[in-house]
């Protein structure tokens, strides 16, 4: 029996990758216990990656990406998930160096899977996905060390993509006074929907100065973008505060100042979505449920097709996606 997927092949000899909508069957899917019909997956920064050049992160050709997916279970070999059940899988390197859920089946291993949520769709878990995770992950972890509503601004960076609209939703909602910073001129009406209180251009942030220490701002930071910014917005927290350090889409290298550390007490909390236990995994999922609101899961969402994925997987590399892409792959 075939289904569809979207498949990347990589000319060797050239070093180029191509990707498409193919048919696939079920004896080309990778080993697991459970096989699962896919409804919905998403796109995140990783994924135009594993469209695209691969980036270390895809290890073998034909490949089939999609670090996210929901669906029901179609067929199961343990005793932890029956037909029909609905579940989430996102990270474990699936669609990076298994195949993942850019297809109308994908085959994992159970220890992979959480339940849905009650309440939730699986259109809705998609929309959150692993940029919602880690947003949620970051703000857990920032409440862990201490961050509190009357502190203050929260700095939400790289705010109007996938991490940073989620983050941007869940602070709001918890009664934050969120500063988002964006880049995209066009994104302040729809940022201040998120509810964001006040928006900084991203030029104010990641141009490097030489005083370790500027006016101390930020009561905490969820920091999607890295390199520059990070270095600067270290210098800018408050005493005692902390960053959420997410994500790399303004780079990967870091220079800084200790200076911030030591006089105010300042914190870098490392974020991993990957390889989150399972025991983290459910009360992530459950603080979701609980803290992002309904009525946003339509205004950040756009849904499109597999046949979409090669252009999207392009302009989330380029940093021009808004919010969330999810992608329909039964349309
Ligand atoms: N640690 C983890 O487990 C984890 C999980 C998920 C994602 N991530 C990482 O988090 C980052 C965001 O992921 P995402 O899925 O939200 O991606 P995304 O939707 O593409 O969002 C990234 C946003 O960063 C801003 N940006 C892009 N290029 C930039 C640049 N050169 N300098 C400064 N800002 C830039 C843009 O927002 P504005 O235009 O609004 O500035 C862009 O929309 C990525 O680096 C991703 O790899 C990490």
């Amino acid at each position: 029996m075939e289904f569809n997927a979207l498949v990347v092949e990589k000319d060797e000899e050239k070093g180029i990758t191509s990707s498409g909508v193919k048919k696939i069957n079920l004896d080309q899917l990778p080993d697991g216990d459970v096989l699962v019909n896919v409804e919905y997956s998403n796109v995140n920064y990783k994924d135009g990656l594993c469209i695209g050049p691969g980036a270390g992160l895809v290890k073998s050709y034909p490949h089939v990406p999609g670090i996210d997916f929901s669906g029901v279970v179609e067929h199961s070999e343990t005793e932890n998930f029956k037909n029909g059940d609905k579940v989430i899988l996102t990270g474990w390197r699936v669609g990076e160096i298994v195949w993942g859920g850019y297809s109308q089946k994908a085959r994992v291993k159970s220890d992979q899977l959480v339940r849905l949520p009650e309440g939730m769709t699986t259109k809705e878990a998609m929309t959150m996905g692993t940029a919602g995770f880690s947003a949620m992950l970051s703000l857990m972890k920032l409440e862990e060390f201490g961050m509190r509503k009357d502190n203050g601004e929260v700095l939400v960076t790289g705010a109007s993509g996938g991490v940073g609209s989620v983050a941007t939703v869940i602070l709001s909602n918890l009664g934050y006074d969120v500063v988002a910073v964006t880049g995209k001129d066009t994104s302040a009406d729809y940022l201040r929907s998120l509810g964001a209180n006040r928006i900084v251009n991203r030029s104010e942030l990641n141009e490097v100065i030489k005083r370790p220490l500027e006016s101390a701002s930020w009561a905490g930071c969820v920091d999607t973008v890295g390199g520059d910014t990070l270095s600067r917005l270290l210098g800018q927290l408050k005493y005692g505060a902390s960053v959420a350090v997410v994500g790399n889409a303004g780079g990967n290298h870091l220079s800084a100042s200790t200076i911030p550390f030591m006089l105010r007490g300042i914190n870098m909390l490392g974020i991993d979505s990957a390889m989150q236990p399972y025991e983290n995994r459910v009360k992530i999922w459950d603080r979701i449920n609980i803290d992002f609101p309904k009525k946003h899961f339509d205004s950040i969402t756009e849904i499109i097709s597999l046949s979409d994925l090669p252009r999207v997987g392009q302009e989330i590399l380029e940093g021009k996606v808004k919010g969330r892409l999810i992608v329909d792959v039964n349309i």
